[in-house]
This record gives C-alpha cells, sequence and structure tokens, in this order.
C-alpha cells in the first residue's frame, strides 16, 4: 500500500470512529433530556423531585478496546456496537428505593425507548451487598443522514446505594480487585446498614406524604 492510501485509511477511521462516538454521546443527551422532563413535571406533581442527581460518562477509547478484546470481539466499529452495551453510560441517583423502580417504569414505557435487558440488583443484590437498577436501553438518534439507535447502560440507585457502590469502588481499585476479607466482610455489613437507612427513609417519607394527604404520590 502507498503512504497516501494509508493517509487516506487513517484519515476515513478517525472520521469513522469521531461520528461513532457523538452518536453515543448524542443518546446520552437524549436521555438527559427525557430524565430531566420526568424530574421537572413529577417534582411539580408531587412537590418533590425523586431524582437527587444525574451524572453519565462516555467509555473511553483504551477502554472500549480493552473491553473487546476481553470479549474477543472483533475490533470493527460494528462489531463494537453489537456486542459492547456500556460505551454509553447513565446515572440516576434517587431519593428513595420506590423511585428507583418509578423512573424505570416511566422511561421504560415511553414509544422511542427499547429496554434490551434488566438487572435489578436491589430486588438480587450482588454477594459484596451491591445494590442498583441497571437497564441497558436503546434509544434513536436522529443523525443527518439517517437514524441510529444506540444503546445507553442506565444505572437506577438509591442515594445510599452509591455512596456504598463509590466507596466499594475505591477500595476494589486499591487492593487491585483483592479486597482482604475481613475488608470485604465490613463492606457487606456497610451495604446492609445502607439498606436499613434506605427502609427507615422510605417509611418515614411515605408517613409524611399520608399526614400531608397527597393521593397522587
Ligand atoms: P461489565 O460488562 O464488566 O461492565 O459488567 P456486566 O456486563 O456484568 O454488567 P453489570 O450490570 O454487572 O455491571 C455494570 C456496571 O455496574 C459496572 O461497570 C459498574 O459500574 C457497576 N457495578 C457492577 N457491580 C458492581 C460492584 O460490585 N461494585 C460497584 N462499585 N459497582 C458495580
Ligand atoms: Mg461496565
Amino acid at each position: 500500500m502507498k503512504n497516501g492510501d494509508a493517509e487516506v485509511d487513517l484519515g476515513r477511521l478517525r472520521h469513522d470512529f469521531t461520528r461513532f462516538m457523538m452518536s453515543y454521546k448524542f443518546g446520552i443527551d437524549e436521555l438527559i433530556t427525557k430524565i430531566n422532563i420526568l424530574k421537572q413535571e413529577f417534582t411539580h406533581i408531587h412537590r418533590y423531585s425523586p431524582i437527587e442527581h444525574v451524572s453519565s460518562r462516555l467509555k473511553t477509547p483504551e477502554s472500549i478496546i480493552d473491553k473487546a478484546r476481553r470479549k474477543k470481539c472483533a475490533l470493527t466499529l460494528d462489531a463494537i456496537r453489537e456486542s459492547i452495551f456500556d460505551v454509553a453510560g447513565v446515572r440516576i441517583t434517587c431519593s428513595f428505593i420506590s423511585d428507583t423502580y418509578r423512573i424505570a417504569d416511566m422511561l421504560s414505557s415511553q414509544t422511542d425507548i427499547r429496554v434490551v435487558e434488566v438487572k435489578d440488583y436491589i430486588a438480587n443484590p450482588k454477594p459484596n451487598g451491591y445494590k442498583s437498577l441497571h437497564l441497558i436501553v436503546e434509544i434513536p438518534v436522529f443523525m443527518s443522514d439517517r437514524v441510529q439507535p444506540v444503546l445507553v447502560e442506565l444505572q437506577i440507585r438509591t442515594i445510599a446505594m452509591d455512596f456504598w457502590a463509590s466507596l466499594e469502588h475505591k477500595i476494589f481499585y486499591k487492593y487491585r480487585g483483592e479486597i482482604p476479607p475481613t475488608l470485604l466482610a465490613e463492606l457487606t455489613e456497610a451495604a446492609e446498614s445502607a439498606n436499613k437507612l434506605d427502609e427507615k427513609m422510605e417509611s418515614l417519607h411515605d408517613e409524611v406524604v399520608e399526614l400531608n394527604g397527597d393521593t397522587e404520590n
């Protein structure tokens, strides 16, 4: 191959890769707009916000390639689109456990969202105590010349679940996945305390709602 051809190929690859990453960024933007609409409308009706915080992230090219290698997926954009579901990620932190399911239901029932997968680690926590509701959703992104369906990994959890998961994540990295058993046991205990707090906050909230007679809640 001549040098000029290689340059053209590389230029093309860079162009296609940028469009690929942009489609995921737009998928995140669309989902966040939907979440903000739900948040504002819910707050108007129920006089409290079920959503405390929304964050998002795009996987880095390095981490996409690492995951593709781990999954023995071909290093082409089409293959990556088909087998890696968390290039785009959105995380919603809710006030109460019931809100996590409410938000998930509200988004899932929207006609332009297709739910590809649900993992309910709230009902079925991981052995270490990790809790969160995970959805892989497909959302259409209207590009200049086509409609690109984009997958987004959506994690919905409470503040207490999020607090626990961030600490566990830090510890996991510090020990490179080999957390000492005593620390692991303490973490699992902390997850139980976080869960107790969540249940207590939810029942207090329910009592206040009953006192206020908010029948819409
Ligand atoms: P990956 O492909 O490795 O991302 O996992 P998976 O396809 O089995 O998906 P899963 O739904 O189990 O986890 C996806 C994401 O949830 C992870 O990338 C983390 O952000 C989060 N997660 C899952 N398990 C844990 C955990 O034990 N601790 C923490 N802190 N986060 C977790
Ligand atoms: Mg992941």
